[in-house]
């Protein structure tokens, strides 16, 4: 996964179900404060790490099984603007 498009695309599928609407208390895409303060507690490798893993209320890795590390970076900035 390498461009622009292909991540909006992965988005679409794999996250907005619940990112999109802030379902659940996920933090919502284009909320830049939320995504900014998380992202100063934890690091981007702590979110990545989060996404792989799963938290209470998100299944691990969201709903894309085949992301790499490096495709889940790209979708949380992607959700942070
Ligand atoms: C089934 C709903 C759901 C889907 C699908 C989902 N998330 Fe989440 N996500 C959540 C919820 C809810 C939280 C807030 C934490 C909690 O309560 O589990 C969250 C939190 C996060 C966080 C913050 C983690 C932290 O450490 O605070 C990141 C990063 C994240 N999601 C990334 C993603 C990515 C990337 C995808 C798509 C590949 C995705 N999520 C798909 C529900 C979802």
């Amino acid at each position: 996964m390498v461009s622009h498009a292909d991540t909006a695309d992965t988005y679409q599928k794999s996250c907005a179900a619940c990112h999109d609407s802030g379902n659940l208390n996920a933090p919502k895409t284009g909320d830049t404060a939320t995504w900014q303060k998380l992202k100063s507690q934890k690091g981007m490798d702590g979110l990545v790490k989060s996404t792989r893993q799963g938290m209470p209320q998100m299944p691990a890795m969201g709903l894309c099984k085949a992301c790499s590390d490096e495709d889940f970076k790209q979708l949380i900035e992607y959700m942070s603007k």
